[in-house]
This record gives C-alpha cells, sequence and structure tokens, in this order.
C-alpha cells in the first residue's frame, strides 16, 4: 500500500528535483502539492507547482498556496542567485499555468486532507514550516491524525548555510519550526548533516540527461544555474548539495540513513535564530524526540534517485 504523502514546497529547484523523485516512486502516493514562500516568492512557487506538475504530466493532482510570509517577521528578497529569477533556474519551463487551478490556503487543505483519513497522511514539508504550523494553529488535533512528518530543513551537528548555525528552511521561519518541532507528533529531520554529503556531480547529472528519459532530461534542464551557484560557493565542479530529494529518498528507503532520537528547540533570536539546539543529553527538554538523519548511505542514495528518475 503507498504512503499517502503531502509534499509541502517552495519550488525551487532541488523541490522539482524531490517532486519528480517521489512521482516516480510507487512506495508514495503524492496526493497533493502545497506552497509556501521561500525559494521564491509564493505566487511564483504556486505557479512553478503548478507548472512542474504539467510538465510532469500529472496536472491532476491538486496545488494549494499558501503562505506568503513567516508567522511573525517579515520575508525577505527571495534568494534568486540560487534558484533564478523565476525559481526554476531560468531554464525557460516556466509557462503560465492556470493560477487559478491552485486552492487557496493550504493549511485549510492540510487540515480536511489529514482529519479525513486520520493515521493515514504523511506530510513531507520541503520549504519554510509556516503552513505546517499555521495547519497545527488551525486544528491541534493533527498532531494525533497525521502519520508522521518527514522534513528537509535542519543542522543539528553540521554546520549552516544561511548562518554558521542555522539552515534555510528553519532560518525562514523560526517561530514556525519552534512549533513544529516541539509538538508531540512523529517528526524525522532530514537536515544538512546528510543532504551536503549526497552530491550530485556534473558526471551524474549527464548520465542522467544520456538516458533521455523524461523526468531525468528535465532535471538536467533546470540544474545549470544551481550548479553555478554550488561551484560559486563551495569551489566544487558544480557539484549540488541534494537536500529535498534526500527526504523523499528517507519515506522510500530509510535503512539509508541512520538516525537518532534528540528532543531539539530552534533559536528564534540573535545569533541562534534558526539554529537547531539539540538536547544531547536526553535531559533539558521534555516531549516527543525527533529522528535526526545523522548518517547515510549517499551512494545508495545516488542510485536510488538515478534508477527512480530515469524510469
Ligand atoms: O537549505 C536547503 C533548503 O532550502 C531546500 O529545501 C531548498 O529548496 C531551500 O528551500
Ligand atoms: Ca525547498
Amino acid at each position: 500500500m503507498p504512503e499517502s504523502i503531502i509534499i509541502d514546497t517552495d519550488p525551487g529547484i532541488d523541490d522539482f528535483m524531490a517532486i519528480l523523485f517521489a512521482l516516480k516512486s510507487p512506495e508514495l502516493d503524492v496526493l497533493a502539492l502545497t506552497t509556501v514562500f521561500g525559494n521564491h516568492y509564493v505566487e511564483i512557487t504556486t505557479r512553478n507547482a503548478l507548472r512542474l506538475l504539467e510538465l510532469a504530466g500529472r496536472d491532476e493532482i491538486p496545488v494549494a498556496r499558501g503562505a506568503h510570509a513567516p508567522l511573525v517577521r517579515e520575508y525577505r528578497e527571495p534568494p534568486t542567485f540560487v534558484h533564478g529569477m523565476d525559481g526554476l533556474g531560468d531554464a525557460g519551463l516556466t509557462g503560465e499555468p492556470d493560477s487559478e487551478a491552485a486552492h487557496t490556503r493550504a493549511a485549510q487543505f492540510i487540515v480536511e486532507a489529514v482529519m479525513s483519513r486520520p493515521g493515514e497522511i504523511t506530510l513531507v514539508p520541503i520549504g519554510p514550516l509556516t503552513n505546517i504550523a499555521m495547519a497545527l494553529k488551525l486544528e491541534p488535533r493533527l498532531v494525533q491524525a497525521t502519520k508522521r512528518v518527514v522534513l528537509m530543513g535542519g543542522a543539528a551537528f553540521a554546520p549552516g548555510n544561511v548562518s554558521p548555525v542555522a539552515e534555510a528552511n528553519i532560518f525562514n521561519d523560526p517561530e514556525a519550526a519552534a512549533l513544529v518541532l516541539s509538538a508531540d507528533w512523529e517528526v524525522v529531520m532530514v537536515g544538512l548533516d546528510v543532504t551536503t554529503r549526497i552530491d550530485m556531480s556534473r558526471q551524474y547529472i549527464d548520465a542522467l540527461s544520456a538516458t533521455r528519459a523524461p523526468y531525468a532530461e528535465l532535471v538536467a534542464r533546470i540544474v545549470p544555474h544551481y550548479q553555478a551557484f554550488h561551484a560559486r560557493v563551495y569551489h566544487n565542479d558544480g557539484a549540488l548539495h541534494t537536500h529535498d530529494p534526500a527526504a523523499i529518498a528517507y519515506l522510500i528507503r530509510p535503512n539509508l540513513f541512520q538516525t537518532a532520537p534528540y528532543r531539539v528547540r530552534v533559536g528564534t533570536s540573535g545569533v541562534s535564530t534558526g539554529q537547531i539546539v539539540v538536547d544531547r543529553e536526553h535531559k533539558w527538554y521534555d516531549g516527543v524526540a525527533t529522528a535526526i538523519c545523522a548518517d547515510v548511505d549517499a551512494g545508495g542514495i545516488l542510485e536510488l534517485y538515478r534508477e527512480r528518475i530515469t524510469r
């Protein structure tokens, strides 16, 4: 029986790569995409989500538009230096889909979907956690009714990517992350501790493209801008950190990861804004522990991604 999932996303190049991965994996049933600000304004991430599903031949999947800003902070300008002016690598992929096709109010959509099938739906946030936090505020029983939450975000023991201690999704709405990560539900955190160790080289991407499989060609078309960013910032040959696809990989092959349970809190001020504060001694915080992904079989993830995206 496939696991029913709702992907909460800010597409975004690696979001695009992750969603195609999920669509090609029979272990998963993608019920809907809910969109959020982050890699771009929510109007753009919503347009990109609709366009992505059109390109993937899956525009029967509903898209619910979500938050345009964090719970209590202002949204800064989008990181176009990472994901391009159009949010999808300026690769000429963004048409003008019918943006009316997007339901509104992602939080309401999440609540209605999960409460209609208690215990059966997994939430997969791969952007800022604003929609998830808003859904929790709307319906606190979501904690019991959600099967589990598998999120891309955070850095438990690894350095941050937007500050020495903060990862982008958590940094973009630390108050929302604090709510989500302190609620008593099952959360798996697929963070920079593992995603920065899963590198897609240029050769790997070229090999995907050489198969001429439709989804692989979409990936190869969308990544050049992201490769250039990685080459500039990480001084590698443009090898990509596989952030969002790693959350999908966890759903499909959890045995490729090693997790450890820790209670965590989220920094919301000063230099610790967006930091995942880990109770390493298991004595300071109460509540359900978060399963932190601490190690990964990176080669296994890359092989799994290749096998699926070239189908
Ligand atoms: O830090 C990486 C995360 O931030 C990914 O989800 C990427 O898409 C951006 O949203
Ligand atoms: Ca993302």
